[in-house]
């Protein structure tokens, strides 16, 4: 069971959310039917800027990921299917955390010229979006990384294989996908990122795209 709840945090009222594993919902499906409204399948690329901001509203999270501050929070919807898959991973020994997830107003122009200062800009280009066309911006991606043995590991780090690929194998069944997957990069136009992972507001649509072996903009193409 999700409950939302109130903290302080610096003097001021927050709401966030607490996940209750040993509590069963009682209509677990009907909670995922209410959340997959098309707002969940909202398609951001370098084509397609973000249009709705407004219809996403962001709640806090906190990241034991010590570098993870200004952008741990989380859409609504995506904070709850997050709780269920990070508990699902440490039932399985993944300690698992948010690296990178919502990025308020201008992170993701910071972001880009950060690692466009730190590895050029062909790099910065395939793998970083420009202001405004990036999903986390709207708070439904989730760059997720993994302590190990009071060791944090992010990115292509050779350790996290195994790690990706249990995630590829069970993020749809908390609504989740691989948004770039390999080898679909002429579709998606960014490089490879094993670690970024869309809600997509339904565990049925997220099965169904990661099945077929689909991105986002095929089964969009495919469905509408
Ligand atoms: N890494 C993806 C493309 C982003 O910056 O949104
Ligand atoms: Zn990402």
């Amino acid at each position: 069971m999700i409950e939302a709840v109130e903290y302080k945090e610096n003097g001021s009222l927050l709401l966030g959310v607490q996940f209750h594993p040993e509590i069963e919902e009682e209509n677990p499906l009907f909670d995922w039917l209410v959340s997959s409204t098309k707002k969940y399948l909202t398609l951001v690329n370098r084509e397609n800027p973000i249009k709705y901001y407004e219809n996403y509203k962001i709640v806090p999270y906190k990241s034991k990921y010590p570098k993870c501050q200004r952008d741990s929070n989380l859409e609504e919807n995506t904070a709850i299917a997050w709780k269920k898959l990070q508990n699902f991973l440490k039932e399985n020994g993944y300690n698992a955390e948010i690296e990178s997830a919502y990025r308020p107003k201008g992170l993701q122009e910071e972001i880009y010229n950060q690692i466009k200062s730190d590895e050029g800009t062909d790099y910065a280009e395939v793998y970083v979006a420009k202001l405004g066309y990036s999903e986390h911006e709207l708070g439904l991606a989730i760059d997720v990384c993994l302590q190990k043995n009071e060791l944090w590991l992010c990115g292509f780090e050779e350790e996290l294989s195994p790690f990706y690929t249990f995630l590829e194998e069970h993020c749809s069944n908390f609504g989740f996908i691989i948004r770039y997957p390999k080898g679909k990069e002429q579709i998606t136009k960014y490089n490879y990122e094993p670690w970024h992972i869309r809600y997509v507001g339904s565990i049925e649509i997220a099965k169904e795209i990661m099945a077929k072996h689909v991105t986002l903009e095929e089964y969009l193409c495919e469905k509408y």
